[in-house]
């Protein structure tokens, strides 16, 4: 079978020469490489602590809260066991009892801060000696959140209807209390009319499983296939249950291949029954609908229905997770019935590890709860303007004479891209930051020559280091003691591309300077200042360990387990990298560095993109509802390997890919390497062509991305975001995840089938659209059978918005910084629209001191008005642009107006007939005022007269 054997071997590929016999063997006994990936990773049932926690009834937790005060501007309370409490019980259940560990107070802490954010810690008591310090997640949280503290003064004791107890409530915003349940113990905010908006332990399913000491002849050892975790400090998961209220749907929770809208995992009538895994994983070729893990992790659920709005619930905790979204009826026997009448859907969280830090956003809109997450963990970096125009990748490009090919095939085919990238092969024997001598003889000329045409070059750097004497890396790592330990307290020893590898230990801050240090010019020799950076393999991938990762029993910096803070060490690994492009020559420019494995905060680091794809329909289908759940969970700026990292494919499935990519936040070709070549050029005339006006319609849009880009940074709300961001009330399309939105303004929807002729298109109800390509308007709130060319995939510009672009093609976006803009005006019924464009520097960080222009285009009662949409910028060197507006196309004007006024010039143009896109060869079909010859940066007015 060709598929099959096609499978083989890019399978193989991708594992270790060590295991690769071994994979073979068992690829053909099975003779399924799905199952053979399958059995590679634990399931729920293999997984001790998630077998337990599942297993546990509603009600059984018998937790109350005692001794709650005020102190330090926080509510606490102790969390104490009622049946301890209680003293000696009767019957079966007291007998029970006398077997567990007696129960100790947990320490619980409910603090309020500004936006309506509720954080609550729940840990064991120090004072009484536990026999480790739970792991808290450092560097995630802003060091400026804590500023936005609101010291509680006050707390009521109230008995609410239907409690047969006293809850302790304090003030979280006007809109909202923050209610402490005390018996049982139930944590939840509510509007002020009575409405419950999140809820913690509302099902009795919170359990803590407090470390203590081993007893005789209990065994703490856990095995899954080969390998044994040592477990040394036995069981300590953490599980509980929070509920949404007046939730249609639930989302978030990255890294999974599957819907937007999370499925039900758990409940009657549901039969495949994983829950979503949440463990930071090198999958090789993953399915493209599984609750899986996969590189990355963000435990941050979001909620949202149409009378409520939307509410989110974030729990910090870097330890594996897996979460349960129950099906409605799931607790049907538990005998618990909440005190709402709303719609709710309830979860179920559990993690390995760790403590309880938790966040509640009480929304009410979707940005708002964008904004109450950026609050706690910081919005997206802005990239450098290179960063968001297209990049050239495959693994991998051999030479310097590849890539000059590479480059000048781009040029001759008039295709524009800003950045070529390396992967491991350019290195010396997969040591970073060396170069292959005899392949890449002279990087920096390399570099220069692409820097002369405005690109850049990204390399590879990995966290694996080759265990090779002679590697200067790896004999200062090995002798500073800067490796993650084994359990045995030696270097952790592991199988990754180079072979035996170890890895430094970015959790702790000396190291990660250390290896910030290694980015400098003088270190990283041969590298440019048009040299960035991409990190993969950051899980960490460790082909030889358990689940293809590292073991929970590797010891980090301060004593930490490896179980403890398994998601987040890619994540420290990615700031260090992004410290070191900082740091490196003068400081200036912003840093570029992509990462596969991520964490929350990682959107302040660079991007991330979803990993090794299949090069099929299915894979070009997911990547939507991944990339919405990312830039939900506060990634902004990902993307998928466009084109799919496995396999071959049709021209057709590349081209649809180019069309939907163009619109990715992160905008990147990529291919395995056993793929045949796929650079844009390679699949005839017409195809070279379709895949160029692809990347074309990108680099019009760019000065549109850039300014979301800057929303993002300055607000948390994603460039890519579901249709129901924007249109919230509309509940055809809260489980939409076929087509998104770029921004407020453009809507795009994916070609996923080959041959289509027809799409049927849901537009949002509420305003009309104007075909991106024809201009031709349709009606919102309207499901429409759409024909389908090859040329492009259904695209719409929102009626009532303003886009700004740039028409004229070049190489790369670097020369397109002084080219002048077009304005697509698409009025709604109200003849008005709005828009807004955000330019700086393209590079620096003088941004952050006011250098950069801020402009807001008004259009209504028929004049366009263009004025400062910033506060006065306070750099005394103000960042200033040149540039002119060379078009406006107006989209719903009618053909009567002949002429318009420019002020404060006085000056009159003639509107004409022209077409919506030069390039296309259009009709001239729209009013358009050319050359206006107004300044960006400039206020004036035009009116149409
Ligand atoms: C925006 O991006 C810059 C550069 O990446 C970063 O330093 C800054 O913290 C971000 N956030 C805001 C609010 O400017
Ligand atoms: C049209 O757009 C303007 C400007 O954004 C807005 O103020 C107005 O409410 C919109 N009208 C309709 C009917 O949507």
């Amino acid at each position: 079978m060709a598929t099959a054997m096609a499978k083989t071997t890019t399978t193989t590929m991708r594992a270790s020469s060590l295991l690769l016999v071994i994979v073979l063997l068992l690829v053909l006994q099975l003779n399924s490489v799905l199952s053979w990936k399958k059995d590679e990773f634990r399931n729920c049932n293999q997984t001790p602590f998630c077998k337990r926690a599942r297993s546990r009834k509603p009600g059984s937790c018998s937790l109350v809260a005692t001794d709650v005060a005020i102190d330090d501007g926080d509510l606490i309370a102790k969390l104490v066991s009622k049946e301890a409490d209680k003293g000696h019980g009767e019957g079966e259940e007291q007998q029970q009892e006398e077997e567990k560990e007696p129960v100790k107070p947990l320490i619980f802490k409910l603090s309020v801060f500004q936006n309506g954010i509720l954080r609550v810690k729940i840990d064991e008591d120090p004072s009484l000696d536990p026999p480790k310090k739970r792991f808290e997640v450092p560097e995630v949280v802003l060091p400026e959140f804590e500023n936005k503290k609101l010291w509680l003064q006050r707390v009521s004791t109230e008995v609410i209807n239907g409690d047969s107890g006293p809850s302790s409530i304090v003030y979280l915003s006007d809109d909202h209390d923050a209610v402490l349940r005390h018996d049982p113990f139930e944590v939840y905010v509510r509007r002020k009319g009575g409405d419950r908006v999140v809820s913690m332990n509302s099902h009795g399913l919170f359990d803590f499983e407090q470390l203590r000491k081993k007893k005789e002849g209990e065994d703490w050892e856990e095995r899954f296939r080969s390998h044994t975790d040592t477990r040394p400090y036995g069981p300590q998961s953490i599980s509980f249950d929070v509920s949404f209220y007046g939730a249609g749907f639930v989302y978030g929770i990255p890294e999974h291949a599957t819907s937007l809208a999370l499925k039900p995992t758990r409940g009657p009538g549901i039969d495949h029954s994983e829950p979503y895994r949440l463990f930071n994983l090198d999958v090789f070729e993953y399915l493209h609908d599984s609750p899986f893990g996969l590189y990355g992790s963000i435990p941050f659920m979001i909620s949202h229905g149409k009378a409520h709005g939307t509410s989110g619930f974030f729990w910090l905790n870097a330890a594996e997770m897996q979460i349960d979204v129950m099906g409605s009826g799931w607790d049907a026997e538990s005998g618990i019935s909440l005190p709402s009448s709303q719609s709710r859907i309830d979860t179920f969280w559990m993690s390995e590890a760790g403590i309880v830090d938790a966040f509640f956003f009480v929304g009410p809109g979707p940005k708002d709860v964008m904004k109450q997450y950026a609050i706690v963990t910081g919005t997206s970096a802005l990239p450098q303007q290179f960063a968001t125009a297209y990049h050239q990748c495959r693994w991998n490009y051999r030479d310097e004479e590849d890539v000059a090919h590479v480059d000048s095939k781009f040029d001759e085919h008039d295709i524009p891209y800003d950045v070529l990238w390396l992967d491991i092969e350019h290195t010396d024997g997969k040591k970073y930051f060396t170069w292959d001598r005899v392949l890449f003889p002279n990087p920096e000329e390399m570099q220069n020559k692409l820097a002369a045409k405005g690109r850049r070059m990204v390399t590879i750097v990995d966290p694996h280091i080759k265990r090779d004497e002679s590697f200067h890396l790896h004999k200062e790592a090995t002798k500073k003691g800067y490796y993650v330990k084994d359990a045995t307290g030696n270097d952790f020893d592991g199988w990754c591309w180079p072979g035996s590898s170890s890895y430094p230990d970015t959790l702790n801050p000396e190291i990660r300077s250390w290896w910030a240090e290694k980015f400098s010019f003088q270190n990283y020799v041969g590298s440019t200042p048009s040299l960035y950076i991409w990190n993969d393999m950051n899980e960490p991938s460790v082909f030889n360990g358990p689940e293809v990762t590292m073991p929970r029993d590797a010891v980090h910096y301060g004593g930490v387990e490896h179980r403890e803070l398994h998601n987040a060490y890619g994540y420290y690994f990615h700031m260090a990298s992004a410290d070191g492009l900082l740091k490196r020559g003068d400081g200036k420019d912003r840093p570029f560095v992509l990462s596969r494995a991520f964490f929350p905060g990682s959107q302040r680091y660079g991007a991330i993109w979803t990993g090794d794809n299949s090069a099929d329909w299915d894979h070009l289908r997911v990547s939507v509802p991944m990339i919405l759940t990312l830039g939900l969970t506060g990634i902004s700026f990902s993307g998928a390997d466009v084109g799919g990292f496995f396999g071959n494919l049709e021209p057709e499935l590349l081209v649809r890919w180019y069309q939907l990519g163009a619109f990715y936040p992160f905008f990147r070709g990529h291919a395995h390497h056993d793929t045949k070549r796929r650079e844009p050029w390679l699949f005839g005339e017409r195809n070279t062509e379709l895949i160029r006006e692809a990347i074309h319609v990108r680099y019009m849009f760019l000065p549109y991305f850039y300014t979301l880009f800057r929303e993002a940074n300055t607000s948390g709300v994603p460039v890519m975001r579901p249709l129901w961001m924007e249109f919230p009330s509309d509940e055809a399309t809260f489980s939409n995840d076929e087509a998104f939105m770029v921004g407020n303004s453009i809507f795009v929807q994916g070609i996923y089938t080959e041959h289509a002729r027809h799409a049927s298109v849901y537009l949002p109800a509420g305003q009309s659209w104007y075909d991106l390509r024809t201009g031709v308007a349709y009606k919102g709130g309207v499901t429409h059978k759409l024909e389908v060319s090859e040329e492009s995939i259904p695209a719409f510009q929102k009626a009532g918005t303003i886009v700004p672009r740039k028409d004229r093609f070049r190489r790369s976006s670097t020369q397109m910084v002084k080219d002048p803009y077009t304005l697509v005006i698409a009025l709604n019924s109200s003849k008005a629209a709005e828009g807004e464009l955000y330019i700086d520097d393209g590079k620096s960080f003088e941004f952050e001191k006011g250098d950069y222009i801020h402009r807001r285009f008004l259009f209504s009662d028929g004049k366009l008005v263009s004025s400062n949409a910033s506060p006065p910028a306070s750099s005394n060197t103000p960042f200033s642009s040149d540039c002119f507006i060379e078009r406006i196309v107006l989209l719903g004007l009618s053909l009567g107006a002949k002429s318009a006024i420019i002020e404060p010039a006085n000056h009159r143009v003639d509107i004409e007939l022209g077409p919506l896109n030069l390039r296309r060869g259009q009709m001239p079909s729209f009013p358009t005022i050319r050359k206006p010859n107004v300044r960006i940066a400039d206020d004036w007015t035009i009116k149409i007269l």
